[in-house]
């Protein structure tokens, strides 16, 4: 059933960014506030997706995760924060579910606390990752109505703390790739999600260029595909032209940076190990050709390109979603054959 509520999950985020994505393209309108529906969107993803494939990845390689109260208590809180969104926006409703949320995360966080022992295990950044996004909060509320272009820094920081400093490292723990020490990787992801946020200078935008060269590592590691390689590569890539300034740090650029390194590299990491059957590395080049799509429209979008992008985007969002209804289409036990091979039992480690 936990499967089954985090598969709905995955289609409720594409789902909504496809139906963003083309009311920017002009094409049919929304029901509710843009703004509402976008934070309905991103936080379904972050709570709905990546968390939950962030602990499946996680505990294949034994790292302990949330058990079954406190996942079906996280459920409920994401499904009370997206409705709260989508009916009232940033009101109490929202800020209860988002408060729920945040308070499972403190306590595997602190669970984790033990592989902070070990320097070379990317969990190690887990526990502070977790800690420093969640102080970006209490100024986003400060200054969401005296500053709202201060709050919105804070609000990129903390998403993009979450994404480099906990996702990414579990991400990188699941396919057992260290990139380092862990306190290395983590204050770079520190200074990174300062300068994509709130403090774009020169020390973060330094740290901005480290933590994509650290991204080489698993790029590298001849224990991923080369599909997956290739998009880490990319996305090393991106973020150093990001930090040295050949691409404008601007919110298009960030956008398609963001989306391309959730769907291609941490969701190519952490689904092939929750998914039952993992889709031949063919059908995950196509996946990337459609994420890869839209991020480029949007990146291009941000270099000052004309309208097609806007269409562009929503036809490659389009595709993306159609890849994972089919991707998990495949995984109903109609397609079942004596075949069959449980893939999360990979030679990385057993299933747990
Ligand atoms: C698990 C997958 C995804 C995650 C975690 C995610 C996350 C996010 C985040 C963090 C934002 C920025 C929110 C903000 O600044 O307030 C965002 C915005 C957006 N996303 Fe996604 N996203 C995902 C997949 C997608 C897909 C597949 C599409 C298209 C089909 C999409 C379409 C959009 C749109 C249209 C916006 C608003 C852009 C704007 O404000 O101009 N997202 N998403």
């Amino acid at each position: 059933m936990w499967w089954g509520v985090v598969a709905a999950f995955v289609v409720g985020t594409l789902g909504l960014g496809a139906w963003l994505r083309w009311a920017l393209a002009g094409v049919g309108g929304l029901p509710v506030p843009f703004a509402d529906l976008r934070h309905a969107h991103s936080h379904l993803g972050y709570f709905g997706v990546l968390f939950p494939l962030a602990w499946a990845g996680l505990a294949t390689v034994g790292v302990v995760t949330p058990g079954p109260r406190w996942r079906w208590f996280y459920a409920l809180s994401t499904v009370v924060a997206v409705v709260g969104f989508v009916t009232g926006g940033y009101g109490p409703v929202a800020i209860a579910g988002c408060t729920a949320v945040a308070v499972v995360w403190g306590v595997h966080a602190v669970a984790l606390r033990g592989h902070m022992r070990r320097l070379r295990d990317p969990v190690g950044a887990v526990p502070l990752g977790v800690l420093l996004s969640l102080a970006c909060v209490p100024p986003v509320a400060v200054f969401l109505r005296s500053d709202p272009p201060l709050a919105l820094g804070f609000v990129s920081t903390f998403l993009a703390g979450l994404l480099l400093a906990v996702l990414v490292p579990a991400a990188l723990a699941s396919r057992r790739i260290s990139p380092g020490p862990w306190p290395f990787l983590l204050a770079m992801a520190a200074l990174s999600a300062l300068a994509l946020g709130v403090a774009p200078t020169g020390l973060t935008r330094v740290g901005l260029l480290a933590f994509g060269g650290l991204l080489l590592v698993p790029a590298w590691s001849p224990r991923l595909p080369l599909h997956l390689r290739t998009v880490w590569a990319a996305v090393a890539l991106g973020l150093v032209a990001l930090a040295l300034g050949l691409l404008p740090n601007t919110r298009p650029v960030a956008l398609g940076a963001i989306h391309f390194l959730v769907l291609g590299p941490v969701l190519g990491s952490l689904a092939p190990v929750w998914l039952r059957r993992n889709p031949p590395d063919g059908v995950w080049w196509v996946g990337h050709l459609t994420w890869a799509t839209m991020a480029a429209a949007l990146v291009v979008q941000g270099l000052g390109a004309g309208a097609w992008t806007w269409t562009v985007a929503a036809v490659g969002g389009t595709a993306t979603l159609v890849w994972w209804v089919g991707v998990m289409v495949f995984q109903l036990p109609v397609f079942d054959d004596d075949q069959t091979v449980d893939t999360r039992s990979t030679a990385e480690g057993p299933v747990r």
